[in-house]
């Protein structure tokens, strides 16, 4: 290491490509070498965003793996297993998709839940580094969006329908691992109803991978969270029988604001390269109803969004990174917006006086909830930070979005491209030679 122990832009993107390359299995990218060994949704959208700037026809074979799992319902799992890898649990057998769930796919193991929609994202990336290569890379990425197209509209299709079927504008999870956002402090209240029924017995592979049990969820939670896999295969994953049998039931703001974005981002994508206008003009129109609802559950004299608990029937009103929401995918009030600008550059968040980089903390350090090393529940996220500083430059916000690169950048310059760090400290805390990280690196050096 240099004796500042940090590296120079250059060295640091050469580490972060030859990262991913290590981390390649050939046709998809785990998320991280020991503890996860497989391909997980939103993070193979992310390492795609990293790829592109490398090579746009491995960045395209990312994502074709990824969608060669989409269920026939239009969902695409969280999960898709390498063949022939142990050392995650819950593996393929616990999940039993293959024989339950009559959407799952025939040719892949899959998990049976979901994950946040950043995949349009991916896709932009992917078309606009094309258009600064030569012709064949440019055909390679108009063939891949021709083949894809339906499966990307499809998907966004599920969301809107069989996760808000009643309209309000907000993605119906049924999983906390489905917000990506495992054990925010957001869930507690819901995790709290959930009273694990007889669950098969289990052997946690995370705790021994990393065995510092401060920074990974705790054993109760690990109990709920598979209790409630045993109650989605008591329906075989069926959509239209979740919401009876599943005892958390939760509308997620985050994910909502995404699927906003996304939208919008496939719909722009969608008139660029002459698509259907039917798919175009439902693209808007969930990009709008998902804006409506995230704009609908803020808080009125903050501008803060809340999440809803639909089984107590009641709003989730928590100090996380999701009071954000609105930010990423706007429509609130300006006056509301500026408030919430503050709260997020104030003390309660980026502007505590005490974190080492200006970033945002997955849980604010003023709250009883804080914990500074433990997963979701206060370590600073470097996926986080580039998918805000991404919203914001597409906001217009150029200042806000180059600070949190500068400040992502200065963090990750200690090389380990850590899953999440320590916001006091700047310790690397997780997993090491995370992919996320590493693409996040990639694209703000690219
Ligand atoms: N993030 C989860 C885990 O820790 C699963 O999606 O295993």
């Amino acid at each position: 290491m240099p004796p500042d122990s940090s590296f120079a832009p250059t060295q640091l993107a050469a580490r972060a490509a030859y990262l991913l390359r290590g981390n390649d299995l050939g046709v998809m990218t785990t998320a991280a070498p020991l503890l996860y060994p497989h391909m997980w949704s939103w993070d193979s959208a992310f390492v795609t965003i990293g790829l592109a700037p490398l090579s746009v026809e491995r960045a395209v074979v990312e994502l074709d793996t990824l969608l060669s799992a989409q269920w026939a319902n239009g969902m695409i799992p969280h999960i898709v297993f390498a063949n022939g890898v142990d050392g995650y649990f819950p593996g393929p057998a616990r999940w039993a998709t293959s024989t339950l769930a009559a959407n799952a796919p025939k040719n892949r193991h899959t998990s049976g839940i979901t994950q946040p929609p950043v995949h349009a994202i991916a896709v932009q990336r992917i078309l606009d580094r094309a258009r600064t290569r030569g012709r064949s890379t440019r055909a390679v990425a108009g063939a891949f969006l021709d083949r894809r197209w339906p499966d990307l509209v499809r998907w966004h299709r599920w969301l809107a329908e069989a996760r808000d079927p009643d309209g309000r504008g907000r993605v119906t999870l049924y999983h906390g691992w489905e917000s990506g956002l495992d054990n925010s402090p957001r869930w507690d209240g819901a995790y709290a109803n959930v009273i694990p029924g007889v669950v098969p017995p289990y052997q946690r592979e995370d705790t021994k991978i990393n065995t510092d049990t401060t920074q990974r969820p705790s054993d109760g939670e690990y109990d709920r969270y598979m209790w409630l896999v045993e109650e989605m295969k008591s329906v075989n994953y069926d959509d239209a029988l979740l919401p009876k049998v599943m005892s958390f039931a939760v509308e997620d703001v985050f994910v909502s604001a995404i699927l906003s974005v996304a939208c919008t981002v496939l719909a722009e994508i969608g008139e660029d390269y002459k698509r259907p206008h039917a798919d175009v003009r439902d693209l808007y129109s969930w990009a709008e109803r998902f804006r409506r609802g995230v704009v609908d559950s803020t808080d009125e004299r903050t501008g803060a969004a809340r999440d809803y608990d639909l089984r107590a029937k009641k709003w989730i009103a928590t100090e996380t990174l999701a009071q954000f929401s609105p930010l990423l995918c706007g429509g609130l009030p300006h006056e509301k917006e500026r408030m919430l600008l503050r709260l997020l550059e104030g003390p309660r968040f980026c502007g505590h006086p005490d974190l080492k980089y200006a970033l945002i903390p997955s849980t604010s350090p003023v709250s009883r909830d804080f914990r500074a090393r433990e997963y979701w529940r206060g370590p600073v996220w470097p996926v986080v930070t580039w998918l805000f500083s991404w919203c914001f430059a597409r906001r217009g916000w150029a200042e806000r979005s180059a600070a949190l690169r500068r400040e992502g950048l200065r963090q990750a310059s200690d090389g380990t491209f850590a899953e999440y760090y320590e916001p006091f400290t700047g310790e690397p805390l997780g997993s090491m030679q995370q992919s996320w990280t590493a693409a996040a690196v990639l694209d703000w050096l690219g």
